[in-house]
């Protein structure tokens, strides 16, 4: 359909072809835009990013996210290569240390937490004025990151992501009102269903959570694919006005009870 045709921007994550940022390369690309793909320079060495990068027909620069040095020259950097300003920005990157060590909630590790914090919920600050103090993004713009219903609701085993992920949607919220106000540059999170990934499986009793929310959700669990898909819809012009917002994209997850799946488990009678 063409619905991002001229548009230009930055995909932050895609790790390898289950990334969720993976697959919005993959649509975005197909839909018009042009991008630059970067990863931090750990997750580079693996090199899967660059078969993504030919797929695309884009540049890759490598860039810790939580190292504003980083960011000011990815962002120099990309205007370079793409040739002016930018509409459209992915943040899909997380990590938690406590949850890679499987440190229960209660005996969280801070130092740890400060590390999984920063990764994962500040970088999206950094990002965010790095774009506003390079006026980097073009009017109409869209901005998006990528978060989880622990946010609002307990998960044991997501851990200190929980945390992390309320941060990060309060910091759409928040920056998202700048933006809007002096920059007409849309902010916000996509609340995605749990998705087979690397970080998805780092998480303990991820099979758990996958099953019940598949067999909970009406529609079952939203695919990486149909993510990109979504995502890719926020950054086109038919969602110009959509901002602040966390946006859930989990077959109808957040809004359930019960199924009737999950019923039948307890109801002893039938
Ligand atoms: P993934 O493991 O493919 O992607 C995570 C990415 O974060 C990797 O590419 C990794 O290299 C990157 N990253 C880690 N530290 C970084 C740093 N310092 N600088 C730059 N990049 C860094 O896994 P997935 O699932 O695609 O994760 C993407 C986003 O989606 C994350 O925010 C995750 O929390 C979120 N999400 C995932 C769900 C799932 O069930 N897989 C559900 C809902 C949200």
């Amino acid at each position: 359909m063409g619905i991002l045709s001229g548009k230009k921007g930055i995909i932050f994550g895609a790790l390898n072809d289950q990334s969720i940022a993976w697959k919005v390369a993959e649509v975005a690309h197909a839909e018009g835009a042009e991008f630059v793909l970067t990863n931090a320079p750990i997750a580079m060495r693996m090199g899967e990013i660059n078969g993504l990068a030919e797929a695309t027909g884009s540049q890759v620069i490598s860039a810790d996210a939580t190292s504003m040095e980083d960011l000011d020259e990815l962002f120099s950097k990309s205007m370079e290569i793409l040739g002016g300003k930018l509409d459209l920005v992915l943040h899909s990157i997380g990590m938690s240390v406590n949850v890679r060590k499987k440190v229960p909630y209660p005996e969280l590790n801070y130092e740890w937490l400060e590390k999984g914090w920063d990764v994962s919920a500040v970088s999206f600050h950094k990002v965010l004025q790095t774009a506003w103090k390079k006026d980097a993004m073009n009017e109409w713009g869209s901005i998006l990151a990528l978060s989880y219903i622990a946010a609002q609701r307990v998960f044991p085993g997501y851990n200190d992501m929980s945390d992390n992920k309320s941060y990060l949607e309060s910091i759409a919220r928040n920056f998202g009102y700048y933006f809007g106000k002096e920059k007409n540059v849309r902010v916000n999170t996509v609340s995605q269903s749990p998705t087979m990934t690397t970080a998805g499986s780092g998480v303990k009793g991820f099979g758990g959570f996958l099953g019940y929310a598949d067999v909970t959700s009406p529609l079952g669990n939203a695919s990486a694919e149909d993510c990109a898909k979504y995502c890719v819809s926020l950054f086109s012009d038919f969602t110009k006005m959509v901002t602040m917002q966390n946006l859930f994209h989990d077959g109808g997850f957040s809004s359930t009870g019960i199924s009737k799946e999950v019923m039948d488990i307890f109801d002893k009678e039938e």
